[in-house]
């Protein structure tokens, strides 16, 4: 058994903070509430197409819009396997802590809800860009890769996310540097956000859990299972930015060159590795978190960190 920090967050103050929160999928998005194509999707802090010099103001909003277009289905994609976790976590705890399997129950619900989300926000995408954008996929394959690796790793890849949807809540509404946003994808994170504050908590608590029921060494192996997890998502994102050039060339209507293929795949790989992996495993919360657990364990995770930030 493994000696583990004592939480800091309740069941039932997350319970109470989850009651304020009621947002439905119709309020967010639906025909009275189309995208505003004329706008970016993404702050620059998270799309980084400014800095593409090969490409015309235009084409840079342009690819803005299709890094929009798959964050919505790396969110959605990701929560297809953070929803059998959560369920697998409410057996697994049982019926003694009434409040944590509420807790738990409502965080797989509102995760469905995301799901659904991200979905119709996709559809909107797609019927207000003319075509759909090529993804990485499909979503059942990636979670079954991710859902073969112990709890533990899977938790932490979970907790990674959710503390990492509150820099993206922080970038497009509150820091966004005076860039006039589209309003329903900057609505999309800061409503994502409320619920994943819940979950964020929820993770901790869930890796505390787990951990307390394991010895140093499957401690360890959860933090390879980590790891091995991260490289994985961190091929597909390099996938997603192929399939993003691809993509622009159909939307501007022109071939890229080599030397401007290159100039692209170079700033958005770093751009997605700073926006889905670095952010996470730089965030102070998850740091503590996996700090807490195991110092060698957080020195493997930070050793990689460099390279995605
Ligand atoms: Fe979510
Ligand atoms: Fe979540």
């Amino acid at each position: 058994m493994t000696t583990i920090a004592i939480p800091k967050y309740s069941y039932s103050s997350i319970l109470n903070d989850a009651a304020k929160i009621g947002w439905r999928v119709q309020d967010l998005i639906g025909a009275d509430k189309p995208l505003d194509f004329t706008k970016p999707f993404l702050p620059e802090a998270i799309a980084h197409t400014q800095a593409i010099s090969c490409l015309a103001p235009d084409e840079q909003l342009t690819l803005n819009h299709i890094r929009g277009n798959s964050y919505l289905h790396l969110f959605g994609l990701v929560e297809e396997f953070i929803l059998p976790l959560v369920v697998n976590h409410v057996q697994f705890i049982g019926c003694d802590n009434i409040e944590a399997a509420q807790a738990y129950l409502g965080f797989a619900e509102e995760e469905s809800k995301h799901i659904h989300l991200f979905r119709q926000f996709a559809a909107a995408f797609a019927a207000g860009f003319g075509f759909r954008c090529g993804v990485i996929g499909p979503p059942k394959a990636i979670a079954d890769f991710v859902l073969q690796h112990s709890p533990l790793g899977v938790a932490l890849v979970t907790l990674h996310i959710e503390w990492m949807s509150q820099q993206h809540f922080l970038d497009s509404v509150r820091n966004h540097h005076g860039e006039s946003l589209d309003p329903q994808f900057c609505s999309l994170l800061k409503h994502h956000w409320q619920e994943e504050a819940q979950h964020a908590r929820l993770d901790t608590l869930m890796v505390q859990d787990l951990a307390k029921t394991l010895d140093s060494a499957a401690i360890e192996a959860a933090i390879d299972d980590y790891i091995a997890i991260i490289q994985y998502l961190n091929e597909g994102l390099k996938a997603q930015v192929q399939l993003d050039i691809a993509s622009l060339e159909q939307a501007i209507g022109r071939t890229l060159a080599a030397t401007e293929r290159d100039e692209i795949r170079e700033i958005q790989e770093l751009s997605y590795q700073k926006a889905f992996l670095g952010s996470g495993m730089t965030h102070p919360n998850f740091v503590q978190t996996v700090q807490d657990l195991s110092a060698t364990g957080y020195a493997r995770i930070s050793a990689i960190t460099k390279a995605f930030s």
